[in-house]
């Protein structure tokens, strides 16, 4: 148990299913008040009735101040989950990579805007955001979710090394492969990249616990990607050409 957790006000963004609905039933078994957001409504419902929590439905984009309402005054802790998978090369559409940015970073930026004047006049607060190992690294054949999520891995950095000494924390989530509806949606691709290592959302939300209670910004779900990592930062051309042999065993079997 996190002792901080009992009684705290907590916000997970698109909590109806998948990652975010293992992260608020997580957060609710430790004693957190938990408001349950998603742009599906019944699914918000379910979720809340599920688990003594407060369903606060719509856009990701704009639900600070509900949130706030809903929970008597104040966020102790906001998970900025919602995500879109958005695939597609260069040639995705104006459409797609308008979505990607808008729900995988510019939501979590408003979000920041909203919470950081209370946060930081109280000296606290806990910014959690699910970005990927995609984030991290890149994911084959899904341009504008490569791009936005390593758009939010930069802001959730940006965020943690501005306000850490102000009592603000904050934890990147970034996983490869999670069962949960968007990974049975990504296809071929992540039938080949991401299905052999993918673990349950309940994993995930294990990760970020351990996470918390060590105090640690970078969650890392797959241990592995933390090799990863490095090898691109120390050796990007060779990283970059075993990346190319899984695109062009991707292309072979499509
Ligand atoms: N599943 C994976 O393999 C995986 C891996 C790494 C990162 N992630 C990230 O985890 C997060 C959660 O994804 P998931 O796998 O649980 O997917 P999911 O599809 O199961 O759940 C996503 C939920 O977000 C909701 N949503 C979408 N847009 C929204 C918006 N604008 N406002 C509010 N709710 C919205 C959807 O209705 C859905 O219920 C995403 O940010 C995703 O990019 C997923």
């Amino acid at each position: 148990m996190v002792e901080a957790l009992q009684g705290a006000g907590v916000v997970v963004t698109g909590a109806g299913g998948g990652i975010g609905a293992a992260l608020a039933r997580r957060f609710a078994a430790e004693g957190a008040r938990v408001v349950v957001n998603d742009l599906d409504a019944e699914r918000a419902g379910a979720v809340a009735d599920e688990i003594g929590g407060i369903a606060v439905p719509g856009d990701a984009s704009g639900i600070v101040e509900a949130a706030r309402d809903a929970l008597g005054g104040t966020v102790d802790v906001y998970c900025a989950n919602a995500g879109v998978a958005s695939g597609g090369s260069e040639a995705a559409g104006e459409s797609v990579w308008a979505l990607a940015w808008d729900v995988n970073v510019m939501a979590h930026v408003r979000a920041a805007e909203a919470l950081l004047p209370d946060w930081l006049e109280r000296g606290g607060g806990r910014f959690v955001s699910t970005v990927s190992a995609a984030g991290l690294l890149t994911m084959i054949g899904a341009a504008p979710y490569s791009v936005t999520k390593h758009g939010a891995y930069a802001f959730a950095e940006w965020l943690s090394l501005t306000y850490r000494h102000r009592g603000v924390k904050v934890h990147a989530i970034c996983p490869q492969g999670v069962r949960t509806d968007m990974l049975a949606a990504t296809g071929s691709a992540g039938d080949l990249v991401l299905q052999p290592t993918a673990i349950e959302p309940e994993d995930v939300a294990d990760a970020l616990f351990r996470g918390i209670e060590e105090d640690r910004f970078l969650i890392l779900p797959h241990p592995e990607v933390a090799g990863y990592y490095q090898a691109r930062a120390a050796t990007p051309d060779r990283w970059l050409s075993n990346m190319n042999h899984i695109q062009q065993k991707w292309e072979a079997g499509q």
